[in-house]
């Protein structure tokens, strides 16, 4: 037996999982308790899950189960082999086994969901942005867990966010106990809003000395307990802390560029309800605004010419509708008047970013959304890179399961007007980005 003749749930309309657990569930329709006399067709669900990990890169896999029909089947060995080495899970009550005498029994479900289950992370949780984008995910169905870490708070916002009746487990970690390390234990998606937002008279250096260092620490957690994880990064200067965090993690050697995000969505959100107030627009949300460059000042560059549907903005508004997407933050700084920057629409738009790479990793696919990544290391992306000139750049990335599939060239096709902006931001883009890798590479003397 390759296997202890344990029971299976596998319930599927999952049309991945259906075709690859198919190899392994396929052919002869036996009833397993004619053979085996077990009874109960419910009792593990344990090498599925492994199996199903393993298929999806070790994204840990819950197996939710609405089974109608339970199935044996018998695989045959030789085809085995060819499949399952990849997939074979170690587990002290399961080991695994040499493949030659594989016959193992298997349930094949004929109704049934496969869900992944996504495990988040969220550092900075107890903050401005932290608690309303807590809130959120906390909400998500597609969320399974939710761990919360901060400095301070997480045990009260976790508990009261663990009142709501949605599916995930939420909890809540302080650096004690090593608090950090225990949430970020098998987490799949890490969202980081953690550090101080800009306040009036704070210089920019001021905001990048603090949060250099938070993110810094951060990831180097990320790099040494979740390696595998998706990374989020919002805390600003994101054109900075997102190389920062790239350092760290190729000084660890776990470096995967197509895990590694820069959030720029509110750049996009902000273009599609300022763009939705001119052209007057029922649901700005509807309007694609391609948002590209950086995530500060004029490193973002909104391209409205590629607008889906077209947009028409009267050439009297136009630049001051591009020096609102590019500023808009300072439009919240100000109201706010000493209280912090965008939280509300940050974590709106940090929830936006997360839930699409979710559901991409669950295999929803045509998800594109843009986000400062390290092109080189991004399909497509080189080429960008050498358009543009900087390593760290925001675009339109077609999301996958395994995160960046693929970057999508759309600043080739920017209009004359649009080219400068982009030279202008490029510009700006290339000192923000040295400023992050040197403060890793040679880090500020104490
Ligand atoms: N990407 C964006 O579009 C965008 C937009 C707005 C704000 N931001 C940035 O997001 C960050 C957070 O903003 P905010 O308004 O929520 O600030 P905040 O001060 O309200 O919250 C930050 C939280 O981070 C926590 N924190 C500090 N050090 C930490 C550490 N080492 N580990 C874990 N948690 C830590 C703090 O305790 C606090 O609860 C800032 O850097 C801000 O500039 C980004």
């Amino acid at each position: 037996m390759y296997f202890e003749p344990d029971c299976f749930r596998v319930y599927t309309s999952h049309a991945l999982a259906e075709g690859v657990l198919g190899w392994f569930f396929p052919a002869e329709d036996t009833d397993l308790r004619d053979i085996n006399g077990l009874e109960d067709y419910w009792h593990d669900t344990w090498i599925l899950e492994t199996f199903a990990t393993s298929l999806f890169e070790d994204r840990p896999v819950t197996i939710l189960l609405e089974l109608t029909t339970v199935r044996l089947c018998t695989c045959n060995p030789t085809e085995q082999q060819s499949v399952c080495p990849a997939f074979i899970p170690n587990h002290p009550k399961h080991p695994a086994q040499p493949l030659t005498a594989a016959t193992y029994p298997l349930f094949l479900k004929t109704h049934a969901i496969l869900s992944s289950a996504i495990e988040l992370f969220v550092a900075g949780a107890a903050g401005g942005i932290g608690q309303p984008l807590s809130l959120l995910l906390k909400a998500c169905p597609l969320i399974t867990e939710l761990a919360l870490y901060d400095v301070v708070n997480t045990p009260g916002v976790a508990a009261d966010l663990s009142h709501i009746s949605s599916p995930a487990k939420i909890t809540g970690y302080l650096p004690k106990d090593d608090g950090m390390k225990q949430a970020f234990k098998g987490a799949e998606l890490v969202v980081i809003p953690a550090g101080i937002p800009r306040k009036p008279g704070m210089t920019r250096d001021d905001l990048f000395k603090i949060n250099a260092g938070i993110v810094q620490g951060l990831v180097q957690g990320i790099a040494e307990i979740c390696p595998k994880a998706f990374v989020l990064i919002i805390s600003n200067p994101v054109n900075s802390t997102v190389p920062i965090a790239a350092e760290v993690l190729k000084r660890a050697n776990v470096f995967d560029p197509t895990r590694l995000f820069g959030v720029t969505t509110l750049d996009v959100v902000r273009a599609e309800t300022f763009v939705g107030e001119i052209v007057g627009s029922k649901n700005p949300s509807e309007l694609v605004i391609p948002v590209v460059g950086g995530h500060s000042g004029e490193t973002i560059v909104p391209l409205f010419s590629q607008a889906q549907p077209s947009v028409d903005i009267p050439a009297d508004k136009l630049d001051a509708l591009i020096n609102r997407v590019q500023f808009g933050g300072d439009e919240v700084v100000k109201a706010k008047d000493g209280a912090g920057s965008a939280t509300l629409s940050m974590a709106y738009a940090g929830f936006r970013f997360a839930e699409k790479v979710a559901k991409a990793v669950k295999g929803e696919s045509g998800i594109i959304e843009p986000s400062y990544v390290y092109l080189p290391g991004i399909e497509g992306g080189e080429a960008i890179q050498k358009a543009v000139g900087v390593d760290f750049f925001s675009v339109p990335i077609e999301l996958g399961p395994n995160g960046a599939k693929k970057a999508i060239d759309i600043v080739s096709k920017a209009n004359d007007a649009e080219k400068k902006l982009l030279s202008v931001a490029v510009e700006g883009l290339k000192g923000n980005i040295e400023k992050g890798v040197e403060f890793v590479r040679n880090p500020p003397q104490k």
